[in-house]
């Protein structure tokens, strides 16, 4: 006999379990299928105790409800384990029986049934800021008759539709779609998909989440120049270009000088020692592969002499008025 059934599956207490199951019998033994035989998963750490005459209440204890609900004519022995607990964690082994057959798979599924929900999956494409886009949440169905419900928090004004899938090995997952429309706005935004089982515990349902940080790309949005150090002849400048885009922008400077433009080059920082030629009306652009912006045009005009020859000046200046004030109180 071949049987093909998953090797691990994993379900949450309180829930069940579909087993998906299938196997091969031989010809000559065919028959026996139409004479409703026994069909029963032994579990593994009980081994020792089938067989035993007192089995029966021991089984009622510890082991799992288990229906076939498969057809077993067309070789299907599908199954749903019930009422789950953590206890019934264990490797099973799918046996048939008749009056004079008896066959065991020697091989097992293993079964793990934990207090926790699983993580749901995300997948999130590329998101550009105006172009509608599919994002998938995915969480396992292990109980198909109680699917977990699958929602998206915020949900970024976009429609969510469910979808439940077969996988390839006959176990079944639930999805929500959200179909949105990226907005600058939602960069570096927090997204939880939330999955939540409906039937645990009367108190409170079980909740598992996955939470993304959305990154949306898009133009240049905003673009300026901060200046730092005072605009004097001889005095160290630096011009810096900020722009808020993503992907990060790349910068180039202009400078309109006598009606004449200029290309000064691509870079973040411009640093200069302030000269007359310095003098001018700079502009920054910030460019990435959605698109480019300027900045506000900065005057900048560099003052004929240097901030000590300026106080020099202003130093003799001071010398001279204080000079006046004495003179003119000592001729009263
Ligand atoms: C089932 O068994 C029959 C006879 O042994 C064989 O011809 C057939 O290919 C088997 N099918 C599968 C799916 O193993
Ligand atoms: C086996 O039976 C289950 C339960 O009835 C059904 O959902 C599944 O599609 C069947 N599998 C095949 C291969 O027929
Ligand atoms: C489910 O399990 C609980 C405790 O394990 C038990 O009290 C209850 O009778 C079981 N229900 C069914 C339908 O087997
Ligand atoms: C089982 O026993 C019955 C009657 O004793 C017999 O007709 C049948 O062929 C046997 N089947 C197998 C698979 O040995
Ligand atoms: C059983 O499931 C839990 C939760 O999904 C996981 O943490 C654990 O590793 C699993 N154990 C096995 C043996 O697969
Ligand atoms: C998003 O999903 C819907 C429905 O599932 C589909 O019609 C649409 O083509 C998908 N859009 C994209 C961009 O993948
Ligand atoms: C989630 O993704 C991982 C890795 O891609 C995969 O192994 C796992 O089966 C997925 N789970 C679900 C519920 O789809
Ligand atoms: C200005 O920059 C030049 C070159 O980086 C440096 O040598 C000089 O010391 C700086 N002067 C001042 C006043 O910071
Ligand atoms: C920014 O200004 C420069 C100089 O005036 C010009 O060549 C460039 O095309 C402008 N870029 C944008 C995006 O307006």
């Amino acid at each position: 006999m071949k049987v093909s059934v998953p090797k691990t599956l994993s379900s949450t207490s309180g829930s069940c379990l579909l087993i998906p199951c299938l196997f091969n019998i031989s010809k000559e033994r065919e028959h026996i299928l139409d004479s409703s035989p026994e069909v029963t998963w032994r579990q593994g750490s009980l081994w020792s105790l089938y067989d035993k005459p007192d089995f029966i209440s021991v089984r009622r204890q510890k082991e799992p409800v288990i229906e076939v609900v498969g057809d077993l004519r067309k070789k299907n022995c599908t199954s749903v384990m019930r009422n789950l607990s953590s206890q019934h964690s264990d490797r099973y082994f799918f046996r048939i029986q008749s009056k004079n057959f008896t066959m065991t798979d020697t091989k097992a599924v293993r079964i793990n049934v934990s207090d926790s929900l699983a993580e749901p999956n995300v997948t999130v494409p590329v998101l550009r800021e105006g172009e509608k886009v599919n994002m998938t949440c995915t969480a396992p169905a292990p109980c198909p008759s109680h699917p977990p419900n699958i929602k998206w928090d915020p949900a970024l004004g976009g429609d969510i539709s469910q979808r439940t899938q077969m996988n390839a090995d006959g176990t079944q997952s639930v999805s929500a779609i959200l179909n949105f429309v990226p907005s600058f706005h939602h960069h570096e935004l927090k997204v939880n998909c939330v999955s939540i089982h409906p039937l645990h515990r009367e108190d409170k349902p079980l909740l598992s989440h996955k939470t993304v940080i959305l990154s949306v790309e898009y133009p240049p949005k905003k673009t300026w120049i901060s200046l730092t150090g005072l605009v004097w002849l001889g005095n160290n400048m630096t011009l810096t270009c900020q722009s808020n885009a993503n992907p990060p922008a790349v910068h180039r400077w202009f400078m309109k000088r006598a009606g004449v433009e200029e290309e000064l080059g691509v870079s973040h920082v411009l640093s200069f020692t302030a000269a007359h030629e310095n003098t001018g009306e700079y502009i920054c652009e910030a460019q990435n592969p959605y698109g480019a912006m300027n900045s506000t045009n900065l005057q900048i005009t560099v003052p004929g002499i240097s901030f000590t020859a300026f106080l020099s000046i202003l130093a003799v200046l001071l010398l001279l008025v204080f000079a006046l004030l004495i003179l003119m109180i000592y001729r009263r």
